[in-house]
């Protein structure tokens, strides 16, 4: 297994970061709300969305898809998948598929919107998944896709543990700053929108696992969890500790 796949093995990591992103977000309104409120989606429509991870963003929500409309839900782990089943169980619009984005076992034309959200970073042919992600896609289809931008989290931790001589990777391959080009050579339209907001922390132990569920993404597996705490109990003030999100989405035609 790569780290990306041993990172996702099963949901244990992805949701210690949801956690930490509902109990400390500065803007009330949830992610998965927002995300939805973006997107538009007919009573009938095909949708497929890959790397569903747990599929957070529709628990509670499937009121938001039209009676004879139809949700693919898929990711490359199938320990995710079953998280994503439990999330969503019983609804029969919904359908479940292990699916790795560089090779989607459907047909030409057969969606009306495909969602990629806070995965295309990972993808390590990233022309080869929006390619695919294209062919899916009927004419006039929609494209969702939502990622970070390169202010926001991780700069923040980079920037705090310079101090103590480790630096990790900060940006990626498919950020709100480079995603758009990658976009572009795929889609016709390509539209950005961000949203406001950041992270208000009174308990520095749990942004510590939030960092440290991602370290060997990140690389920061150099940073343990006592060097960790040291290094933002030194920047909270007045007892809490604020760190810069930066969040957003594209839209592609
Ligand atoms: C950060 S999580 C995001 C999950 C979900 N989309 C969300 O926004 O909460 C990334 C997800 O992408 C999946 N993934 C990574 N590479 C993939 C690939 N090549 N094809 C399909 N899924 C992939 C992982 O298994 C993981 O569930």
């Amino acid at each position: 297994m790569n780290t990306i796949e041993m990172q996702y093995r099963t949901p244990e990591n992805l949701n210690t970061r949801i956690a930490i992103h509902e109990k400390y977000s500065v803007n009330p309104q949830p992610f998965g709300d927002w995300i939805l409120s973006n997107y538009t989606l007919g009573p009938e429509d095909r949708i497929l969305e890959l790397g569903c991870g747990t599929a957070d963003m529709w628990k509670g929500r499937l009121s938001l898809l039209g009676d004879s409309a139809r949700l693919t839900l898929t990711d490359f782990s199938s320990g995710m998948l079953l998280s994503a089943k439990e999330n969503t169980a019983g609804d029969p619009r919904v359908e479940y598929r292990v699916v790795d984005i560089q090779n989607i076992p459907f047909e030409d034309a057969s969606f009306d919107a495909v969602i990629a959200n806070m995965m295309l970073y990972h993808v390590p042919d990233l022309d080869k998944g929006l390619s695919e992600v294209r062919r899916v896609l009927k004419p006039g289809g929609r494209f969702y896709c939502a990622t970070y931008g390169e202010q926001g989290i991780m700069a923040f931790v980079n920037e705090t543990l310079r101090e103590y001589g480790i630096s990790g990777r900060v940006g990626g391959s498919f950020t709100l700053q480079n995603g758009g080009e990658a976009l572009g050579r795929h889609f016709e339209t390509v539209e950005k929108r961000t949203r406001e907001d950041g992270l208000a922390i009174t308990h520095v132990p749990d942004f510590v696992s939030y960092v440290l569920s991602m370290s060997s993404l990140s690389g920061l597996e150099k940073a343990d969890a006592a060097l960790l705490t040291k290094a933002f109990a030194e920047k909270c003030v007045d007892g809490i500790l604020y760190v810069p999100k930066e969040y957003g989405m594209f839209i592609c035609r």
